[in-house]
């Protein structure tokens, strides 16, 4: 192991941890569900037939907790198909000890580690392995703003304002730029780099519009992996290009889209033995799930009706969805929300795909500002499309001024999004304009990344000349259209 320049590993895999691991998972193909070992040194990440992985896990409660609860463990055991929904009071319980410890970095404390991640504290549902193993920051636990017409708290005048863009009177954002490298993709990444640390890869890749590979780049550099990104040569922002680079991940800049990079690193993976860490990895996936488990919890297991969010490659849409069934199914919530992928019109080959009734999949030259979800060819579509259509849920589109407007309206309201994220609400307000979503309704929407990943978009910049003389007078006259004294 390890000296053929193909292998994926160096030879630091834990044999025992991944064979127990591979008792309880496997992997399912999305279209034609052939199943494959959940776990081999030579990793898979698409079926013969071409389509995607899903991780199908047996689910079980974990046996070292309370006595009370252990009576119940054989019935406990669940998996996809096997439905126990007496089971939520006893999952419920379990989160909620688990998040009333402190979610601070344990200095000595390794076995509250988990506890403290938004990821792992819902490790059963995620990914069962030996703590050990674990590679966290930690992450997660990002904030849910109540932003509504009615929802929104006192001194949030400026918070208001973004539940009176959207029409919606009971509307959160997820904060999902509040993660430790600025994007909800360090959910995917914290649990990718676990299994390549379990697998002992020598190095990780993926290809990037610019968070993903912000994210390997930090787990790798955390775990002292090599981490290389593969991005397109234009169009990624500056401040995840900067962070790939800071955190010493090998930058390979290609001549090409988001598109070509994907199916490079693809092959290159393939064929030199490096764990791809992108979302068609189904590992990524399981950690994004825990989007949608740390919602629901913040709103105490009262699911919403709507969950809004971003779409470009679909693992995110995927994930929730999935998420969402599994606590359906394990009595966590009582019914699933209703989910809406927003594309921006220059990337909507999903939008387009939806409004056919999926009868054909459709392929874009992706062209938009919002460069996260410049995607024209979305690796999960098949995945995605079966959340949406499972959910009842709706595919929108919305123009780069919609994208830019809703995003101006999220940054003056202090919060502050990256582009991208900004869909999010462009799609909720044009959606209740449109009857889909109704005023009462109660909404989620997910923002997806911090506003300085992108200092640039839809900002207004300092002009030159701008700077006044530091005296009172100076300031006085500056201020005089602003402030009245
Ligand atoms: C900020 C941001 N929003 C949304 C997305 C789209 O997510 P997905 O590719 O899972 O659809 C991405 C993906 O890179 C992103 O970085
Ligand atoms: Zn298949």
């Amino acid at each position: 192991m390890g000296e053929n320049p193909t292998d994926l590993q160096s030879g630091r895999s834990n044999s025992s941890a991944l064979k127990q691991l591979a008792t309880v998972i496997a992997l399912r193909c999305v279209e034609c569900a052939s199943l494959y070992p959940g776990v081999s040194e030579h990793p898979r990440y698409r079926c013969d037939c071409g389509g995607v992985l899903d991780v199908d896990a047996k689910i079980h409660y974990p046996l070292q907790q309370e006595p009370a609860l252990q009576a119940g463990f054989e019935t406990l055991a669940t998996s996809e198909s096997d439905v126990k929904p007496f089971a939520g009071a006893h999952w419920r319980q379990l989160f909620e000890e688990r998040a009333s410890h402190s979610p601070t970095w344990p200095v000595n404390v390794v076995t509250q580690l988990p506890d403290s991640s938004g990821v792992w504290r819902y490790r059963e549902l995620i990914l069962p392995i030996p703590e050990q193993y674990i590679v966290s920051r930690p992450e997660g636990n990002t904030c849910l703003y109540p932003v509504g017409r009615e929802n929104c708290g006192n001194h949030r005048a400026g918070h208001r304002q973004i539940g009176h863009y959207a029409g919606l009177d009971y509307l959160f954002l997820k904060h999902e730029g509040e993660n430790p490298t600025g994007s909800f993709k360090d959910r995917g990444m914290t649990v990718g780099v676990t299994m390549a640390n379990l697998l002992g890869a020598r190095a990780v890749a993926c290809a990037s519009t610019g968070n993903t590979s912000a994210s390997l780049a930090s787990y790798a550099a955390q775990l002292g992996l090599p981490g290389i990104v593969f991005l397109p040569s234009t169009h990624v922002a500056a401040g995840k290009l900067a962070q790939s680079l800071a955190y010493g991940a090998t930058t390979v800049q290609i001549e090409g889209d988001f598109d070509d990079a994907m199916r490079l690193v693809e092959q290159v993976c393939n064929e030199l033995g490096i764990y791809l860490l992108n979302s068609l990895n189904p590992f990524r996936i399981e950690g994004q799930k825990a989007i949608g488990f740390e919602l629901l919890q913040q709103l105490a297991w009262e699911a919403p009706d709507w969950l809004v969010l971003p779409a470009g490659n679909l693992g995110n849409t995927s994930a929730i969805g999935k998420a969402f069934r599994q606590a359906h199914r394990l009595g966590l919530i009582a019914h699933v929300p209703r989910i809406a992928a927003v594309q921006a019109s220059g990337a909507n080959p999903f939008f387009r795909s939806f409004m056919n009734g999926f009868v054909s999949r459709e392929y874009v030259q992706a062209q938009t500002i919002a460069t996260a979800i410049k995607i024209g060819d979305p690796v999960s579509y098949s995945r995605a499309r079966q959340v949406i259509e499972e959910s009842n849920g709706v595919v929108e589109e919305v123009s780069d001024e919609e994208i830019l407007a809703a995003k101006a309206v999220i940054d003056r309201s202090g919060i502050g999004c990256e582009p991208a994220s900004a869909a999010t609400l462009a799609g909720a307000r044009k959606l209740v304009e449109r009857g889909i979503i109704k005023r009462e309704e109660r909404v989620v929407g997910i923002l997806t990344g911090n506003l300085l990943k992108d200092s640039q978009t839809g900002i207004p910049q300092p002009k030159q000349g701008d700077a006044i003389t530091a005296s009172i007078e100076a300031v006085r006259r500056a201020l005089a259209n602003k402030i009245s004294f």
